[in-house]
């Protein structure tokens, strides 16, 4: 008899649905397509010789141990590594880290300890898709907080909170998808509202590394995570940063910083879903990051993204209609352009693709709907030609559409 899968699904499945950016990676793949679609870094610029050199390493001195199975936590000196590097104001034990196979894992482990179908977190709008990817089969309900150009409109929190959600889930710097950083002074009121009302938050920070201009702002775990017993964290913030965009995404390491009581929680569910990250990918990671190499590395990493934002923004300047609005980040990867309303990013998409140029449409990033004119351009991984060509491609298409 055939089997019928579609009625075995688990309840949850019905929430999962294909990312559009993933799905637009497979078309991106095409010769001549230029892709602003994606989130990736620039390949030119992987370690590849540091990597050699580091795998070598650990294989001549460890080899059984870097191929065997290891403890869930993940690999002690990296873990070490990890605590003195994230918050020198704060006292972060490498007990209070846990090493995950990127920080997509975490934010799927953090779903699987934290949220009942029903719960209520707190996100901006817009928000990093694939969070909500994580969120959505453990049926999370969103709170939006809308955002503008210095990040999350905390004016707006307030009400959010009221609606009892169990944590904010928040990417204060460089956001994913819009680019831009939450202020200081928004920073200290976040935290503020967030200790009233007795809610964590999860501090995502993918990009934090990749400032290219202006000065670094505290993070929130530093802001708000202050909270110490015995010489372990104990605050209230939850952290995660990952080596994807500093060393190479497809090491998939991450890391969380939390409490020790959470962070044994997370072991549990860490264990149900991959027992450990790679053993081998860790120890190259701590080899290649141990002696300072993230220090010489991440400068030419910030020159060359600022360059390609600065082209960016120029070809934006030359070939948009006077009436879109694009921002202007600092660093990490993306920058937000808001069309004419009326226009949608969405019904762009296809002529797009027709002229050989890709784009995330921003709607799929609003958990409640809205940004239909919107879209996310990722501006790290083609190159300065590339970028001037692509963004004038879809400058003529934009006109087009306007009907210019
Ligand atoms: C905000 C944010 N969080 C998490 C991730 C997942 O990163 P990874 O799993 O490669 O560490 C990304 C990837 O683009 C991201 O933008």
């Amino acid at each position: 008899m055939p089997i019928s899968w579609t009625h075995r699904y688990a309840q949850r499945t019905q929430r999962m649905t294909s990312s559009a950016i993933r799905e637009l990676l497979k078309v991106t793949e095409q010769p001549d397509m230029i892709s602003f679609a994606g989130g990736l870094p620039a390949p030119e610029i992987f370690p590849v010789e540091e990597m050699a050199v580091a795998a070598d390493r650990v294989l001549r001195d460890f080899g059984p141990q870097a191929l065997q199975y290891s403890t869930t936590e993940g690999y002690r000196p990296l873990r070490e590594w990890v605590a003195q590097h994230t918050a020198p104001s704060l006292t972060i034990s490498p007990d209070n880290i846990l090493i995950t196979s990127g920080s997509q894992q975490a934010l799927d482990l953090l779903g699987k300890i934290f949220i009942n179908p029903g719960d209520r977190l707190v996100v901006e709008a817009p928000t990093y898709m694939g969070a909500l990817q994580a969120f959505n089969p453990y049926e999370a309900e969103y709170v939006a907080v809308p955002s503008d150009e210095q990040g999350m409109i905390t004016a707006a929190l307030e009400p959010a909170l009221q609606a009892s959600p169990k944590l904010i889930y928040t990417m204060p710097t460089f956001q994913n998808p819009t680019g831009v950083t939450l202020t200081l002074e928004r920073r200290q009121q976040l935290v503020e509202l967030a200790q009233r009302y007795g809610v964590p938050i999860i501090e995502d920070d993918a990009y934090g590394e990749l400032r290219f201009e202006g000065e670094p702002i505290p993070k929130i775990l530093e802001i708000g995570g202050s909270g110490s017993s015995g010489g372990d964290y104990d605050g209230s913030v939850i952290y995660l940063s990952t080596f994807s965009k500093t060393l190479a995404p497809g090491l998939r390491l991450a890391w969380i910083v939390a409490p020790l009581e959470v962070i044994r929680k997370l072991v549990q569910a860490k264990q149900g879903a991959d027992l450990h990250s790679a053993t081998f990918n860790q120890m190259i990671a701590y080899e290649a990051v141990r002696d300072g190499f993230l220090q010489q590395h991440l400068p030419v990493i910030r020159r060359v993204y600022r360059e390609r934002r600065e082209v960016m923004l120029a070809a934006l300047a030359e070939h948009f209609p006077p009436e879109t609005h694009w921002t202007r980040p600092d660093g990490g990867l993306f920058l937000w352009v808001t069309l004419p309303p009326g226009i949608s990013g969405v019904a762009l998409l296809p002529a797009a693709l027709a002229a050989n140029v890709a784009f995330v449409p921003g709607a799929s990033m609003f958990p409640n709907g809205g940004g239909e004119n919107t879209l996310r351009l990722n501006f790290s991984n083609a190159t300065p030609a590339q970028i001037r060509e692509g963004i004038a491609r879809l400058g003529r298409v934009l006109a087009e559409q306007l009907g210019r």
